[in-house]
This record gives structure tokens, C-alpha cells and sequence, in this order.
């Protein structure tokens, strides 16, 4: 946990950004896989972890800025939870480490708001998990008869203006997870081997990830069909010539995530055909790095990736005409039709349960609803203090491809013969997490093998 100081200078600001009324902040409950008691590992909510820092479940939070009072709900163990649970600070504890005086049992919640509601604004966050609805949902009809009051506006952008803005002490973590991150990309590159199945990789690279007191941040693709972005399974066999999408993410003791995708060929040695599209990708990726400032759209950074790999495909004969009239036209979209990248932090996508849009646009930058552009979950100008990943890719989807040719789409800027001799070729992304900096930007974490010589030479060593 970070120091005391930390939560109650959090706690301070967001008051002043509320300005008024009740903010109740909810924990999450454990999570059951198929009966109550066998339950998925454990995670808190994100910005409950930011503002109180207790990574366990049963407890809920009310901050009564009109009475400046801070307050912890949940409940001690009982005497029978010595024979099943290892010893546990107790409530008061608990809240004196993260700077809360005023401790009650779980119940007093409920009446709490008995007390105050219908005479003080309430504010809340979105909520994404069915039973902290259910819980909303109880306590709020309880006290109003209405089971719907919705979010509160204010006190979700209070929330995101301040997650938005990494301290030190939470970039510091975000570099630990990556440290993480290095020793399981490396070792990707150095396990993996033709004949040898993907959850085999998968299996001893996870395993990495927890022996170093870490966690996936998010579900790890590991994948030789990467021209399918979220790819979740893990079952072909690797074969000499196939390329590796592989995407994974560790969780900091504090709970920031790290990102990072590296492609590698699985037998060490990229073809000549797979050197070209890879180099256009890290070209990209190194573009849109040097484009990172403050006050610079992440909308137009897109773009300008996207403009990379068309010039690139151009090249190698897949793109005709205009490079630059093919991405107003949304040619891209057909090999990356995802986002260049997001904010990064206590969440891998940062505070995507309070509401994209407040996250990643404003007045000034709205969503572009066309394919691809609305997949892009950041477009407004980048601040210092962001955190954001870039992760451009290209991907053959020849299901994709079919829909578009089909449909007479791209006909005047994508040649579809020579497109169609990469339907076998999979996808090729390469992810980094950066901080926007004063002056451009910082890369996060150590260098990870990145370039070709790098990669094939971290793929020959033991
Ligand atoms: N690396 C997974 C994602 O960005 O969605
Ligand atoms: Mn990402």
C-alpha cells in the first residue's frame, strides 16, 4: 500500500472536486466460479483501491463531505474463522492505515443512508458487477423507493481527472509490473518452439507471472492466429514459420497493470516476408511514439500510424494509389481496425467501467463512430502525466477481407489479388506503454526485445 498521506491527500482533492453531498464508494464481494465458496482470485475495485488502498473484499465506504467525516464499513472475522483463515488486521486497523478513524460494522451502512438520504445529494460511480448492482440497487430503494438513480456525473469525472494524472509513486509501480513483463516477454521468445502447443506457453509463462508475486493484469493472448485481436485460446500447435502475437500484462503490488505485446517468429528466425510487414509496424510504433506530447489529439497520432502502414503496404504492392487519400477514405481500418492505443493504470484499460467516453473525449474530441475510429478508445489531446500504451498492428483477417471485397469496399485502394497471398501470414502487433512527458515522452519500463535483430537473438539464447 502507498503511505497514509497518499490516501488522504487523494481523498482531500476529490472532496473539493465533489464539492458537496455524500459520495459512496463501494468494495467488491468475492466473485463465485460455480458455487459460492470456490470463488475467482480476489481483485478490488480499481478506484476504491485508489482511494482507500484495501485490497480485500467486504467493505464499503462513505465520504460525508458536507460533514467532513470519512467512514469504513465491513466487519472483523468472527471466532470460527480461525480454523479457516490465516489471522487478519481488524477493521480499525485496517482504516488506521489507510488514514479512516470512524469504522462500523457492514450493516451500519444501511442506516447511515437511512439517515441522510432524500435530505443530501448521493453521489456514486457506474457500476459493472451484477451484484454490486444488486447491492446498489437494495440500499438505494431502500431509502428512496427508486432502485435507478443514476451514476453521478460529478463525481465520476472527479474521479477519471484524477486517475488521469500518474504521480511518481504510481508510475514507479506501473515500471514494476513492466519489469514483470520483460521476463515473461523474453521468455516467451525463448520457450517457445515448433510442435509445442500454445497453452504449454501459456501455462509456464503465467506461472512466471505469479513465481515473481505478480498477476496477469488481463487475460494473456498468446496466439498464432494474432489476425484475430482478442484471440482467448489457446489451442493450435506452433509450427516452424508461424509468427506469435503474444499480448500480456502483469498487475504491481499495488495493482497497476503493465501491457506489452511483442510478435516473434516461432523459430527464432523471421522470413522475408514477415521482416517486411514487422518492419512497418515498428516503423509505425516508433512514429507515433515521436508524435507523443501534451496538447497533440491521440485521434490524430492514429491517423498518423495509420497512414504508416498503408505507405508500407503500398510498398509491397497490397495498396494502390494515395497512401494519403486511402486513410481519409478508412482504408487502414482494413488491416488495423482497433485503437492505437489507451490509458494505462490501476485498470489495464484505465477506468473503462466509469465510462470510455469521459475517459478518452470531450467536447472538443467526440467519438467517430465509422469502423475502426470507434473502436479507438482515446482521441482527446494527450496530457502530461498520461499514461497510454501504442500498439499499432497490421492484421490479415481474410474473413474481414471477404466481407469488404464482397461488399465492393476499398475496391480503388486495396489490391485484393495480392492481399490474398497474406491470408495465411496471421497479425503483427508490437505494444509499449509510455508516459506522456513536458516534452514528448517517456518509455516505461526497460527496453524490451523490440527490433528484429533483438527479438531473433533473445529467440537464440537459452
Ligand atoms: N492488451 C490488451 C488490450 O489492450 O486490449
Ligand atoms: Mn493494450
Amino acid at each position: 500500500m502507498f503511505s497514509q498521506k497518499t490516501y488522504n491527500e487523494r481523498r482531500s482533492r476529490l472532496k473539493r472536486e465533489v464539492g458537496s453531498g455524500l459520495i459512496l464508494l463501494l468494495g467488491l464481494e468475492e466473485s463465485p466460479i460455480n458455487f459460492a465458496h470456490n470463488t475467482y482470485p480476489f481483485r478490488q475495485d480499481s478506484s476504491f483501491l485508489y482511494f482507500f488502498g484495501l485490497n480485500r473484499p467486504g467493505l464499503n465506504t462513505i465520504i460525508d463531505i458536507d460533514e467532513n467525516r470519512e467512514i469504513l464499513f465491513g466487519d472483523d472475522l468472527n471466532e470460527e474463522s480461525v480454523i479457516w483463515t490465516v489471522p487478519q488486521q481488524n477493521l480499525s486497523a485496517l482504516g488506521e492505515q489507510v488514514g479512516i478513524e470512524d469504522c462500523r460494522k457492514l450493516d451500519c451502512l444501511e442506516d447511515y443512508l437511512k439517515d441522510h438520504l432524500g435530505k443530501r445529494i448521493l453521489h456514486f460511480l457506474p457500476t459493472f458487477r451484477h451484484d454490486q448492482k444488486a447491492t446498489l440497487s437494495r440500499l438505494l430503494n431502500t431509502q428512496t423507493n427508486n432502485d435507478s438513480l443514476p451514476a453521478s456525473e460529478t463525481l465520476t469525472r472527479a474521479v477519471i481527472n484524477q486517475r488521469s494524472y500518474k504521480t511518481e509513486e504510481e508510475i514507479a509501480e506501473i515500471e514494476k509490473a513492466i519489469m514483470v513483463s520483460n521476463v515473461i516477454h523474453t521468455s516467451a521468445m525463448k520457450i517457445s518452439r515448433p510442435k509445442m502447443f500454445e497453452y504449454e506457453a501459456v501455462g509456464l509463462l503465467e506461472g512466471m507471472n505469479k513465481s515473481l508475486n505478480s498477476r496477469p493484469s488481463f487475460q494473456t493472448i498468446f496466439t498464432v492466429h494474432g489476425e484475430i485481436l482478442h484471440n482467448p485460446s489457446y489451442d493450435n500447435q506452433m509450427k516452424a514459420g508461424d509468427l506469435v502475437v503474444h499480448d500480456s500484462g502483469a498487475e504491481s503490488p499495488n495493482h497497476y497493470a503493465g501491457d506489452i505485446t511483442r510478435t516473434f517468429p516461432v523459430n527464432g528466425k523471421f522470413t522475408d516476408k514477415q521482416r517486411e510487414v514487422y518492419t512497418i509496424v515498428l516503423h509505425a510504433l516508433e512514429v507515433a511514439m515521436n508524435a507523443v506530447k501534451p496538447g497533440v489529439e491521440f485521434r490524430s497520432i492514429h491517423r498518423l500510424a495509420g497512414k504508416v502502414i498503408l505507405e508500407g503496404l503500398a510498398n509491397l504492392g497490397i495498396i494502390k494509389g494515395n497512401p494519403e487519400e486511402a486513410v481519409e477514405a478508412d482504408i487502414h481500418t482494413l488491416f488495423f481496425p482497433c485503437g492505437l492505443g489507451h490509458m494505462m493504470g490501476l485498470d489495464v484499460h484505465d477506468m473503462e467501467s466509469l465510462g470510455e467516453d469521459y475517459v478518452g473525449y470531450n467536447d472538443l474530441v467526440r467519438r467517430n463512430p465509422n469502423f475502426g475510429w470507434r473502436n479507438l478508445r482515446l482521441g482527446k489531446a494527450l496530457e502530461s502525466g498520461n499514461v497510454i500504451t501504442i500498439e499499432p498492428g497490421i492484421y490479415f483477417n481474410p474473413r474481414l477481407t471477404e466481407l469488404w471485397k464482397s461488399a465492393g469496399k476499398g475496391k480503388d485502394f486495396v489490391n485484393y489479388s495480392a492481399l490474398e497471398s497474406y491470408f495465411d501470414f496471421g497479425g503483427i502487433r508490437i505494444e509499449d506503454d509510455i508516459l506522456v512527458a513536458d516534452q514528448g515522452y517517456r518509455l516505461l519500463g526497460p527496453a524490451i526485445p523490440k527490433t528484429i535483430d533483438e527479438i531473433e537473438e533473445t529467440c537464440r539464447t537459452e
